[in-house]
């Protein structure tokens, strides 16, 4: 049996890991750290939150009293490292905090986790760093996808904290002696994915009649795994991975950005064929004007920097953990339009802000 502490929890990535260990594992003990920025929702979690062993700290990364305190109080043996500031086109914008949460706040993490899990007699532990596959640069179009020994070459301010933190992670292990495992993800995409990010973001345009923004030529290649496979990933990372050990995990799965807005459109344009009811509920929709999804294409001004390519080589994920995807694209995107048509409360609350109450009712704002 575990007891883990997940920090950032309650973001799209970090919220899906809590329903995979709560349904793997129902009688481990999960603690959930998050500081609850824009990205942190806790209406991901509801489906836990009145779990016995379930416990929801408002916190952030960087406190590490609190979080040495977390440890000892509640016996933490296993530290799952979500938390960070992930949106690239944000760290454009506005890189501080990347380099505040995903750099000083990771390294605050290995601090606490020293502190307590080091000391005296020491204790069996296990802190899993969660990073990308952006930190090793954007590949060529017949370049081999990224392995655990790809040098690093990041290319965002997002990337560069990433891949900052995974190199304080690694030091934590062969200076200190921690028992540290990293994994490396492609794209994720599924259920209590913040709307902004491509994928939901299509689906919730769509369902809006508004604009679907395609970056540059839309030729930039992302390699995309459902989030529950990333989950699953981490899990026998946790269980069969060594200790030090780097990690790529991904589907094999590349796709162009307009491929997959295209793919996304007509199965949107299926659902309106099949449910005659969201006519209804979405009236904006182009269904409701019988034209397709794809007409709200639009090509937009690209991104500075725009990584053109990413894929990922999880061979030794495969061969060392026996790990395979199970689910497909087209399996794993219709979950996902499935999971948006059906909790629509939860991203019209994203939407209009209103998923914030819970800091103003808890905490006055
Ligand atoms: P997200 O932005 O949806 O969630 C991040 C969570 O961290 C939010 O709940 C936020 O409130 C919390 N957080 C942010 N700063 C914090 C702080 N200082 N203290 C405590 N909590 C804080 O991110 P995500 O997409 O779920 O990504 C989770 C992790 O997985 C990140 O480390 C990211 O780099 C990595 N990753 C993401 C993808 C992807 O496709 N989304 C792919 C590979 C790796
Ligand atoms: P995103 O979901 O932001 O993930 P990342 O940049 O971390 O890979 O974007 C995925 C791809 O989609 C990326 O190449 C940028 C592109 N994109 C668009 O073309 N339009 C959009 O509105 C968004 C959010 C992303």
């Amino acid at each position: 049996m575990s007891k883990i502490l997940v920090t950032g929890g309650a973001g799209f990535i970090g919220a899906n890991f809590v329903h995979y260990w709560r349904r793997e594992y129902p009688a481990d003990t999960i603690v959930v750290l998050d500081a609850l920025t824009y990205a942190g929702n806790p209406a991901s979690l509801k489906a836990v939150k009145s779990h016995k062993n379930f416990h929801f700290v408002h916190g952030n990364i960087l406190d590490q009293p609190l979080v040495a305190g977390l440890l000892r109080e509640y016996e933490l043996d296993t530290i799952v490292h979500f938390a960070a500031e992930s949106h690239v086109d944000r760290s454009i914008h506005g890189p501080d905090a990347f380099i505040e949460t995903n750099i000083v706040g990771t390294h605050s993490m290995l601090k606490a986790a020293k502190e307590v899990w080091l000391s005296g007699s020491g204790r069996e532990h296990r802190f899993h760093h969660v990073s990308t596959d952006e930190v090793y640069g954007s590949l060529r179009p017949d370049d081999p996808p990224f392995v655990e020994t790809t040098a690093y070459a990041p290319n965002s301010p997002y990337s560069a904290s990433k891949a900052s933190s995974d190199h304080l992670v690694r030091s934590y292990h062969h200076t200190y002696g921690l028992q540290i495992t990293t994994s490396n993800c492609s794209n994720n995409y599924g259920p209590y994915q913040f709307p902004e990010k491509l994928i939901p973001l299509v689906i919730v345009n769509i369902l809006a009649g508004k604009s679907l923004p395609v970056y540059g030529d839309g030729q930039n290649i992302r390699d995309w795994l459902y989030v529950d496979d990333h989950c699953r990933g981490i899990d026998l990372v946790l269980k069969r991975g060594e200790a030090g050990g780097v990690y790529n995990i991904g589907g094999n799965n590349e796709w162009t950005n307009i491929d997959i807005v295209r793919q996304v459109c007509g199965l949107m344009d299926e659902c309106f064929v099949r449910d005659e009811a969201l006519k209804a509920r979405f009236p904006d929709a182009p269904q409701v004007r019988g034209r397709k999804a794809e007409s709200l294409i639009t090509h937009v001004k690209d991104r500075p920097g725009h990584d053109r390519r990413y894929a990922i080589d999880a061979a030794k994920c495969r061969a060392e953990l026996g790990y395979v995807p199970l689910e497909s694209f087209e399996t794993g995107i219709r979950r996902t339009i499935t999971w948006m048509l059906d909790n629509e409360p939860w991203w019209r609350a994203v939407m209009d802000g209103s998923y914030r109450d819970w800091l103003d009712r808890n905490y006055g704002g």
